[in-house]
Formats: C-alpha cells, structure tokens, sequence
C-alpha cells in the first residue's frame, strides 16, 4: 500500500462532507437526466443531458468518460462511444459521476428508453435488483466491512437469483456460480474518493475502518448466445456509493436517485 493511498482512503470528516456534496449531486444528476431522457433516439443526447445537469449543479466536469449503452451494448463493460442510436424496445445502462471540488461519484442506472419495461427486461432487473439490495443489507450489518467478503456475497447471491429467475440452469453449486461469474465478469467494489477507482494499492481483503468510500455495483450482461434466450442481449448494473459510518453499519451517499423500476417510470413520467 502506498503512503498516499493509506492517506487517502480514510476520510477525515471535511473529506466525508465533500464525498456526500458530490455524491449528492450525481446522484441528483441521474435521476434528472434519467426525468428527461424518455424516447431520446441517440446515446449522445444523453451525455449531453448529463453534462448539462451537472453543471447547473456546480459540478465542474464529469468524473470520467460516461457510458451510455443501449442494448447489447451495454454488454461492453468499458463501452465508451456514447453515440449510437437507440432503439425504442432496448434499455440504456447509464455509468456516470460527477466532480466537485476534487471529490467524485460513481454511480449506474438502467432504464426503458420508451419509459415501458417488456417483461422480460423487468423481471431480469428486479432479480439483479434483489441482488443490489440484499448487499447493501449485508453491508450494513456487517461487523466489519471487506470488499472481498462483498464480493463472495455477491456471486452467490447472483447464482441464487439468477437460478431463480431461470435465466441459469445449473447441475450443481459449483455450476451455478461458475455461470453467474459468466454473467458478472467484474467485481462487487472499488475504493472511491479523489479518483473513480481510489487508492487502487489497498487490499480489498481488510477489515475497513470508518469513513471508508467504496462502490457497491453488481451487474449482469447476457451475451447474445446465452442458452436461455428470453434475456440474450440484456446488461445491467445498479451501482451506489456507501462510507463506512463510525456509528456502526455503512450510510448511502447515492440515495437522492431512485433504483425501483416503478420509481424510475414515476421519474420517466410512465408510471401507471
Ligand atoms: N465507472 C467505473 C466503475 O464503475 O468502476
Ligand atoms: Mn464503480
Ligand atoms: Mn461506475
């Protein structure tokens, strides 16, 4: 670990307020950009809605190059051209942040580009957003947090959901997760602070200490040849900011944007 990073990734409480500003902001950021983007034909018009909605919100750039998929292409985890057209059936994974005054976030969304879920794309993101949910839970009440124990937790509950929504079909455990690792080829967490992956020379394997900023990001990218064919073309992830918090269990810094996909059709304007 270097002397910079040891640093850098307990935050002082300056340092956690400057971390809840931005994090606030893109979160903000999102759900705005998320309320005016229904029926947008290309993915451009996006990163421009971002940029614009960060900006009005002090933020002085964005934290790094956003991807903006829609369909299949979200499947590409780094996919970063932003400016294909987007179909009116498919959803858009949407991986922003903003920067504000040296601090950043990261955050992910995914929504219908027409407002409308198929049942097929609902019912694969309510399963990954069970996952989501029951990690932040896990996190919460854990005594001491790791990013390699979230990680483990991660796998298994993709398996678990997966295998549920028959979007697995396995013969045995060890197939489940295997097919799950398939289908999250990434892992649970990163370090989160002056830069988007921070302090990259710390251990993910230690018991972190309070005021400790960290991703929680499970994903799901069905490739087009994936034996079950309803959710082929599918990818998702659904990615909050959290600190471990010196009162014990971890706080939300992401929670002005919402994650329910009702919640998000309310915001589209479609909800029923
Ligand atoms: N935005 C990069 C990541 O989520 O790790
Ligand atoms: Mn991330
Ligand atoms: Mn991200």
């Amino acid at each position: 670990m270097t002397h910079i990073d040891r640093q850098r990734v307990i935050k002082s409480e300056n340092e956690m307020d400057s971390m809840r500003d931005v994090c606030t902001t893109g979160a903000q950021t999102m759900a705005a950009m998320i309320s005016s983007v229904k029926d947008l034909q290309n993915e451009n018009a996006i990163c421009g809605l971002l940029e614009f909605e960060g900006r009005r919100r002090g933020s002085q750039m964005q934290a790094y190059p956003p991807v903006i998929a829609g369909g299949v292409r979200a499947n590409t985890i780094h996919y970063l051209d932003a400016n294909n057209d987007l179909n009116p059936n498919e959803t858009v994974l949407v991986d922003a942040g903003c920067d504000l005054n040296g601090y950043v976030s990261d955050i992910t969304r995914c929504f219908p580009i027409s407002g409308h879920w198929s049942d097929a794309q609902r019912s694969l993101y309510e399963a990954l957003l069970y996952v989501h949910e029951e990690l932040l839970t896990y996190a919460h009440n854990l005594e001491k947090v790791r990013l390699s124990a979230l990680f483990r937790r991660m796998n298994e509950l993709l398996a678990a959901s997966f295998t549920e929504l028959g979007l697995i079909r396995a013969k045995d455990n060890l197939e489940m997760l295997r097919m799950a690792e398939k289908l999250c080829p990434h892992h649970v967490s990163h370090y989160l602070g002056m830069d988007v992956h921070d302090c990259p020379s710390v251990s993910r394997d230690i018991d972190l200490p309070p005021n400790v900023v960290f991703t929680i990001e499970p994903g799901v990218y069905v490739p087009n040849d994936w034996p079950v064919a309803e959710f082929r073309g599918i990818g998702y992830r659904i990615e909050d900011d959290v600190a471990t918090s010196p009162s014990g269990g971890i706080e939300l810094l992401t929670a002005a944007v919402p994650r329910d996909p009702v919640e998000i059709q309310r915001l589209m304007g479609t909800a029923e």
